[in-house]
């Protein structure tokens, strides 16, 4: 077992030394609603069942020493000055985390820390969500903060925010909280409301496959930080027809004629913004309705809205949205995440699973010349502490 493991290694590597307790948080897939988050919009994510888990104990020193099973390395840095680190990226989302904390005047003392995950990397999955949450659950507990998970998931935003450097919105880190068992979550982005939603897909004979594309752009971040800017002069242009306006998560279809009047690439952005908040929203009817031939439609509507008007698609997660949909069986597909590479969802009949599997790994090895992860993942319950005995 992973913790096993972990103590094992923090006995190696913290000799004489007894870990007090450990955090686990989840990666996450969204099922609808991408690019809405920082619109104060409405997303449908579900926390799946690969994780990133740290353990450890307080040392009594002013410094926090880590070791990552996955990199087989070990970064140190101190409290009292926390910059960023080159050599070892990973440890920018502990230390933003531990940056943040302080300069929210909470007061950490040295730790000890070991660390092991699973969640795919660069995958779009999130992974780096999944260790800002867990190292904020953590830090919180060793250090007896007593900080609520909202203000914990807010804090891990502004960690990736101002000290890694991305501009995200809330959404991953939300969701690697709060994320429930068998559920996904309908988030309202602007009050951070939220209901839980039956992701009942095996009781009605379905699977939810996720497939890693394997291809990463160095574009995310300029790319992800422009579409972010363009919904923002959108918003000032609608202003003056809608003056009380603060995001596009306040205009509606209603509001086509205004959206059409835009110059091309804001009402293609504002567009996709409006109509993508619009599916999460029948999403949730068809789901509690059991009616998941209808999602699965929604689904591939997100996915060309993403690809003609958001313009964040990519060839690849393209060809691998018609392999799905040429495959019987398919429900619906789309891309998942920021976009530019990263991983898309396949709700499919279970029956047809093997089918699907064989024609990904056949054509778009094939077209493409990258071998594609395939994963099926359940929905699980968000970031934890372990106690250890
Ligand atoms: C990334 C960001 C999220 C969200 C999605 C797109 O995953 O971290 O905040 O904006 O892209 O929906």
């Amino acid at each position: 077992m992973q913790i096993e493991k972990l103590k094992q290694a923090f006995s190696e590597h913290f000799p004489g030394r007894q870990p007090t307790i450990a955090s686990s948080a989840p990666g996450r897939v969204n099922l609808l609603g991408e690019h809405t988050d920082y619109n104060d919009g409405f997303v449908l994510p579900m926390a799946i069942d690969a994780r990133i888990t740290l353990l450890g104990a307080l040392n009594g020193t002013n410094e926090v020493n880590l070791y990552s099973l996955d990199f087989e390395a070990k970064d140190s840095f101190s409290l009292e000055a926390i910059t960023q680190t080159e050599i070892h990226r990973w440890s920018n989302y502990i230390r933003g985390v531990c940056d943040l904390l302080q300069k929210d005047g909470y007061n950490l003392a040295g730790m000890d820390i070991v660390l092991q995950g699973n969640v795919p990397l660069g995958a779009g999955l999130s992974s780096s969500a999944a260790l800002e949450v867990a190292t904020a659950l953590f830090v919180d507990k060793l250090n007896d903060l007593k900080v609520n998970k909202t203000e914990l998931v807010k804090l891990a935003q502004r960690a990736e925010n101002e000290f890694v450097g991305v501009n995200c919105g809330i959404m991953d880190q939300f969701i690697s909280m709060l994320g429930e068992k068998d559920h996904a979550l309908f988030l309202d982005c602007r009050s951070l409301d939220y209901q839980t939603v039956a992701a009942r897909f095996e009781e009605a004979g379905c699977t939810l496959v996720v497939i890693n594309s394997g291809v990463k752009r160095g574009l995310v971040d300029s790319e992800y930080n422009l579409r972010r800017s363009q919904c923002e002069e959108a918003v000032q242009l609608l202003k003056k027809d809608l003056p009380e306006i603060t995001a596009l998560r306040d205009v509606t279809i209603e509001h086509l004629d205004l959206i059409n009047a835009l110059p091309e690439a804001l009402r293609k952005r504002a567009r996709h913004v409006v109509s993508e908040n619009q599916r999460v929203l029948d999403a949730i009817e068809f789901l509690k309705a059991d009616n998941l031939e209808a999602f699965g439609e929604l689904l591939y509507a997100s996915h060309e809205s993403l690809r003609d008007d958001y313009e964040v698609s990519c060839s690849e997660l393209d060809l691998l949205v018609e392999i799905a949909r040429s495959t019987p069986g398919t429900l619906g597909a789309r891309m998942t995440g920021a976009g530019f590479g990263g991983s898309m969802i396949i709700l499919t009949a279970k029956s047809a699973v093997e089918e699907l599997k064989n024609r990904v790994m056949d054509e778009y090895t094939a077209k493409t010349q990258i071998t594609p992860e395939i994963f099926t993942f359940k929905a699980v319950e968000g970031a934890t502490i372990i106690p250890l005995d």
